[in-house]
């Protein structure tokens, strides 16, 4: 699996902490048994039409979504509607994904490196100038 990349902290801490969460779940979630149905050696029960991994990801992703999105609306950002359709996009890929009965299990590899390709692409186009917009105006403070 392609690793989720390092050194795209922005000094906002809710960005920073989020993404630091997310990367330990997408180290975490993939292992056996973890938030998934069919469970180690497959011996669980899944019904194969919604993975329960990929709503995994998808409620915890969401609710950072959500905060760093509070964050950005608070400080008049004036960026944040593109950046909240671009949190929107990924929320969407893996609804699709999960609506098309793509297997996290099975087809782990894939739903690992689509996330963290997305993320490392959205960290370098929105988290990190929102994190210079907003250290530059002291809107948060930086990380203690
Ligand atoms: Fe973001």
């Amino acid at each position: 699996m392609a690793p989720l990349a390092q050194g795209l902290e922005t000094g906002v801490p809710a960005i920073d902490e989020a993404n630091d969460g997310l990367r330990f779940l997408l180290q975490h979630v993939f292992e056996p048994g973890v938030e998934c149905r069919r469970g180690p050696n497959g011996k669980g029960v899944c019904d194969r039409l919604r993975c329960v991994r990929i709503e995994a990801i998808m409620r915890y992703v969401g609710r950072n979504f959500a905060s760093q999105e509070r964050v950005m609306t608070d400080s008049s950002y004036p960026e944040a509607g593109p950046h909240g359709e671009d949190h929107a996009s990924l929320l969407n890929r893996l609804a699709i994904m999960r609506q098309a009965q793509v297997c996290a299990d099975r087809d782990s590899g894939k739903v690992h490196d689509f996330i963290a390709r997305w993320m490392t692409d959205h960290s370098r186009r929105c988290d990190a100038p929102f994190g210079r917009w907003a250290v530059t105006r002291r809107v948060l403070g930086p990380r203690v």
